[in-house]
C-alpha cells in the first residue's frame, strides 16, 4: 500500500479517482495494469525511464489503428484504451491459424515499418485478435531502440504452436520479398536453438 499512495503523489486527483476505482488486469516485467471505470486503463511503471520509453513510442504511433489511443501520462504511469479480444496464441491455439490472421500479421510488420520502427518484431503474446480478426498491439517494446529487421519472436511464437508453416505459406504467396528472408532466417535460427 505504501508504495501505491508514493504512485498517487504522481497523478492529479482524477486519475488518482479512477485509480481507486480500478480493477487489476494484468502485470509483466515493467508494471502493473489496472482496468479504469470509462474503458480506459492504467499502467503503473516500476521504472519512469521505461515509462517514458514506452510514452514515447506511443505518441509516435498515434496515427495507427493498430495501437490503444493513449491519453495522460505521468513519471511512473500512462493511461491507455483498453484492449478487449484475445491474445494471439490463445486465439490460434482455440481457432486454429487461418488465412485472415496471417495476412494481417503481415500487415502489421508493415504498419511498423511505416512507423519507422527499428524492431519490426513483436511477441504473440502482445498481440491481440479483435473480433473482427484485426489485430492490436497492447505492449510494444525496442521499436526505436532495438535493430531487428524480420519478426523472429512472432515467428517462434507461432511454431511453438504448430502455426509457423501455414503463416509462412501465406507470406509466400502474398509478400515473396518478406518471405526469402524471413523464411531464411527463422529456419537457421530454429536450427541452431531447437536441436
Ligand atoms: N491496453 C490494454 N488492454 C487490456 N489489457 C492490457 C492492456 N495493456 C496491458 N494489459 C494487460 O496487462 C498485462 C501487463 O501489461 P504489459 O503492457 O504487457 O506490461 P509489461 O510492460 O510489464 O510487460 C498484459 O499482459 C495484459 O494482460
Ligand atoms: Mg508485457
Amino acid at each position: 500500500m505504501k508504495k501505491l499512495i508514493d504512485y498517487y503523489i504522481d497523478m492529479d486527483e482524477k486519475a488518482e479517482e479512477a485509480l481507486k476505482k480500478g480493477q487489476y488486469l494484468g502485470k509483466g516485467h515493467n508494471g502493473i495494469v489496472y482496468l479504469l471505470p470509462d474503458n480506459k486503463i492504467m499502467k503503473i511503471f516500476i521504472e519512469p525511464k521505461v515509462c517514458l520509453d514506452e510514452y514515447y513510442i506511443f505518441k509516435n504511433v498515434s496515427t495507427s489503428k493498430y495501437f490503444p489511443k493513449t491519453y495522460k501520462h505521468g513519471d511512473y504511469y500512462i493511461i491507455r484504451d483498453y484492449v478487449g479480444g484475445e491474445r494471439l496464441d490463445y486465439y490460434i491455439i482455440r481457432e486454429g491459424m487461418d488465412r485472415n490472421i496471417s495476412i494481417n500479421l503481415i500487415k502489421l510488420i508493415k504498419e511498423f515499418k511505416r512507423l519507422n520502427f527499428k524492431r519490426l518484431d513483436i511477441r504473440c503474446k502482445d498481440i491481440y485478435v479483435q473480433e473482427d480478426k484485426s489485430l492490436m498491439v497492447i505492449d510494444p517494446k525496442n521499436s526505436y531502440s532495438k535493430e531487428v529487421i524480420y519478426p523472429r519472436h512472432l515467428m517462434k511464437g507461432l511454431n511453438k504452436i504448430g502455426a509457423l508453416e501455414e503463416f509462412l505459406y501465406v507470406v509466400k504467396e502474398e509478400e515473396s520479398e518478406y518471405y526469402n528472408l524471413w523464411n531464411h532466417r527463422i529456419r537457421r535460427y530454429l536450427d541452431k536453438n531447437i536441436k
